[in-house]
């Protein structure tokens, strides 16, 4: 597999146990960069529950750093969090955005970080016209949870609800310039949510690995990452303080980030965009512990020596045959519901009437990804994924 590829790897991440100390080399660029007024965006409170508030705060104070903060942002964002904190950005006359909180939180700070530097675009215009744009003023990352790896990477997702899509905007300006991966910062997230962003991470390595732009470099780091998920997610419910189990999950979804950017996803994400675009309070992660089984069981069938390698801690029996698709399914399947996980699309308020609608939002909002699968995708085929997971 001697393909060409380019690599992503454009943000300076602090990454450790206590690395929410090397803030104040953040602060410190603030300060040399003359990057204050800083816009802070968070969620409503698990920014202080985490821990890293005290510190940042501290730090902001002692380096005199004029800031603002705007705490409005929930999961799933809408295209209306990032316009509000773009307008209360741009009434302090921010110069940058440090985002304290989950994918959420960081996607919205890159969006708003894109728009304080083209103060003429509308929220709505940047995610649904993807105009030409001056450079993001520079984003600050500090995150708490180890999933979506939007730390690491390009990509800033957000809900346009009268469109029912939840799209990405994809630009080099919007690299965090600093992140921060603290996995004692993550030690506090609820068993559910554990899980979510835990199988976010998952399916961003599984994806990454079989899609149309996989690489020798992704396929190693998505295998070490899907590596570190089934052996410590486990055991991250049984102990969550255990800080030395967060550090590999937070790794993970860290070196999944990486993979995402440089291979991307393709079904599961496709697929699980329409879902929580219609109904935002179901988390993303939920959605692709349903979907991830039954997209990896049809990718088995291009990628039966990487899938097998990658699934062995949760299926040593796989020898890396095409037609294993359905054994490695299980495998995942049942992984996935000794978690705890065992929901339908169903029970989520979805019936059969609702699954041509989501196919034909896939096919008008999801085009690109759909694209990256490595086998040919028919409607049809979409369509029966759904039911299968009803
Ligand atoms: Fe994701």
């Amino acid at each position: 597999m001697m393909k060409s590829f380019t690599l992503n790897l454009r943000t300076t991440l602090f990454f450790g146990i206590d690395a929410i100390h090397s803030f104040e080399k953040i602060a410190k660029y603030i300060v040399t960069q003359d990057l204050s007024p800083l816009l802070i965006i968070t969620g409503k409170s698990s920014y202080k529950k985490c821990g890293a508030w005290n510190v940042v705060k501290e730090i902001l104070e002692s380096y005199e750093i004029e800031y603002a903060h705007y705490d409005g942002v929930s999961s799933n964002p809408t295209i209306e969090m990032v316009q509000t904190a773009f307008e209360f950005g741009r009434g302090i006359g921010a110069k940058s955005v440090l985002g304290i909180g989950g994918g959420s939180v960081i996607d919205v700070s890159k969006a708003t970080a894109v728009l304080i530097a083209n103060k003429d675009i509308s929220a709505r215009e940047l995610y649904l016209k993807r105009p030409q744009v001056n450079p993001a003023v520079p984003i600050f990352a500090i995150n708490t949870t180890h999933g979506t790896g939007t730390e690491v990477d390009r990509f800033a997702v957000a809900t346009i609800p009268e469109e029912r899509a939840k799209i990405s905007i994809a630009y080099d300006s919007i690299y965090p310039t600093f992140s921060i991966d603290d996995p004692s910062l993550t030690t506090k997230l609820p068993r559910d949510q554990t899980i979510y962003v835990t199988i976010d991470a998952l399916s961003h390595a599984l994806e990454s690995m079989t899609s149309k732009y996989s690489n020798p470099f992704t396929v190693n780091l998505a295998t070490q990452a899907s590596h570190r998920i089934f052996e410590n997610l486990p055991k991250a419910l049984d102990h969550p303080e255990d800080v030395e189990v967060r550090y590999w999950l937070l790794y993970a979804s860290m070196i999944a980030g990486i993979t995402l950017d440089n291979s991307r996803a393709h079904l599961a994400h496709a697929l699980e965009h329409p879902i929580s675009a219609v109904k935002p309070e179901v988390p993303h992660g939920l959605g692709l512990a349903l979907l991830l089984p039954v997209v990896i069981e049809k990718a088995y069938e291009a990628f039966p020596d990487v899938l097998s390698v990658a699934l062995r801690p949760i299926a040593n029996d796989l020898r890396g045959l095409p037609e294993e698709g359905k054994k490695a399914r299980k495998a995942l399947e049942e992984w996935i519901s000794s978690l705890g996980l065992d929901k339908r699309l169903s029970d989520l308020g979805f019936c059969e009437e609702d699954v041509d609608e989501l196919v034909r939002i896939a096919l008008k909002t999801m085009k690109y990804l759909i694209g990256m699968a490595p086998f040919e995708v028919s409607d049809d085929m979409l369509k029966r994924m759904y039911i299968e997971i009803l």
